[in-house]
């Protein structure tokens, strides 16, 4: 298994180009499941999740191909994929295949409005907490699905096509917001989704099935409509820029101090994430390319954040906001609504000389001038980034191992990091 070396220490100063979304890809990747025309998307990174549900995809009938790449452009970049769903040949996701990874089971939307049936397995991916389906299931349900649960698998059929209904959230949910707009876009009639996720990446599927000949209108708001249309074809959409991705490398800045251009990152995709990272102490500066993100001289202060459904501070980077605030002068409180489970990156911070300590939901981080070296366990994606930014601004040393978890969703972080003065590097074991 890999492992990542880090020498901590250096500012961070240059360029880091910002790749596609991976939680913008994956859904507009499932959306090819809807139409036997080929869709086609631009900026589509290279990592292991996209990899990962290309199999899945693979399985159901879903042909791909890649585009040409530019001169110069290595085999890691993002790339324009080609998906053709030409003929669903299976409407099972097994088991060996959606336990890897949880939004594989998004296809459960797709399958059951093209095909009237859908047999796929209960999902799995990080260990962040207990993250059920009942959502997918009532929300199904609504648009006239029936669905059984047989041996870990939830069956889905509606032989007669879906309906459109009223759809009231019990809560927030980006999985089960894009696959009901999934299913809705071929539903006989109109579909109305109130309390909608209103993150960008359902602005991003949005676009994608408008430009594939559905009516929907709101997305990125609380209340979705969409009337049903028969059928839907081909298109080509880019994936947005990658926010967590951005505001990841934003704190890593704020960490260890210097100047960043994160090229092709939108302010306007964490606003809120960008305010806290000011009030902490960084220069973020909206360019033409990008985001510029500079801290010079002044230390870090210490912010209390809440994590919170967009546009709220995001759950996806609130452990790399504890690495940051492992440095800051003072208490930060970090608070967590959105999972329940996820402050694994707690005691490994720890092992670096970070003063965490937890209150049920929430962490109290008592900032502290250095911290050392030490070997650390990634345990799940955005807390392995978590060490590498501690790991950045800790004295001497560190290793990260498991990084299995940061090729699932950071596209070449050591040669971006490297490219701006780091000292990273993969061993392979
Ligand atoms: C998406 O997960 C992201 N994944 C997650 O990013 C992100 O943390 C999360 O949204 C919140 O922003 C992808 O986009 C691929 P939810 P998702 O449904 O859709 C509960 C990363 O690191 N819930 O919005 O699975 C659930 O348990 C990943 O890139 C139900 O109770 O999240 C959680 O507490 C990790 N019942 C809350 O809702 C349901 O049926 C929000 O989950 C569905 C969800």
């Amino acid at each position: 298994m890999d492992r990542i070396r880090i020498v901590g220490g250096a500012k961070l100063t240059g360029t880091i180009p910002i790749s596609g979304a991976k939680n913008a890809a994956l859904p507009l990747m499932i959306a090819s499941l809807l139409t036997d025309e080929t869709l086609t998307l631009d900026n589509v990174p290279h990592l292991a999740d996209v990899e990962q549900l290309i199999r899945i995809l693979g399985n159901h009938g879903v042909d791909y191909s890649v585009n040409g790449r530019r001169a110069g452009e290595g085999e890691t970049y993002s790339r324009t994929i080609n998906f053709t769903a030409k003929r669903i040949v299976d409407t099972t996701a097994p088991y060996n295949l959606v336990s890897k990874m949880r939004a594989s089971f998004w296809v459960i939307g797709p399958l059951v409005a093209r095909m009237g049936e859908a047999r796929v397995s209960l999902p799995g991916g990080c260990a962040i907490g207990t993250r059920p389906v009942d959502l997918f299931i009532d929300g199904l349900q609504a648009l006239g699905t029936q669905i059984d649960i047989d041996n870990g698998y939830v069956v889905a059929k509606a032989p007669k096509g879906l309906i459109g209904a009223r759809y009231v959230f019990p809560k927030v949910s980006v999985g089960a917001t894009h696959v009901l707009m999934m299913a809705a876009s071929l539903a006989k009639g109109t579909t109305v989704l109130e309390n909608a996720a209103r993150e960008p990446e359902i602005v991003n599927l949005a676009e994608c099935l408008n430009a594939m000949g559905a009516k929907i209108e709101g997305a990125g708001t609380p209340t979705i409509t969409i009337e049903g249309v028969a059928k839907l074809h081909g298109a080509r959409v880019a994936v947005i820029p990658d926010r967590i991705e951005t505001g990841t490398y934003a704190m890593a800045v704020a960490m260890t101090g210097g100047d960043v251009l994160l090229e092709h990152a939108r302010p306007d995709l964490l606003e809120n994430a960008l305010d806290v990272l000011v009030q902490a102490g960084a220069e973020i500066t909206p360019t033409n390319s990008g985001i510029r993100v500079r801290r010079n001289g002044s230390g870090i202060a210490a912010v209390d954040v809440t994590t919170a459904p967009f546009p709220g501070f995001p759950t996806d980077l609130q452990a790399q906001f504890m690495g940051l605030m492992t440095r800051a002068k003072g208490k930060s409180r970090i608070t967590e609504t959105i999972f329940e489970n996820r402050f694994m990156h707690v005691q490994e911070l720890a092992r670096l000389g970070a003063k965490i300590s937890l209150a049920g939901q929430t962490a109290i981080v008592e900032g502290v001038s250095s911290l050392k070296g030490a070997p650390v366990m990634a345990t799940d994606l955005r807390a392995s980034v978590s060490l590498v930014i501690a790991g950045l601004a800790a004295e001497g040393e560190t290793t990260v191992h498991r990084v299995y978890h940061l090729d699932r969703g950071f596209e070449r972080l050591e040669q971006k990091l490297t490219g701006c003065g780091a000292t990273v590097e993969r061993l392979s074991e």
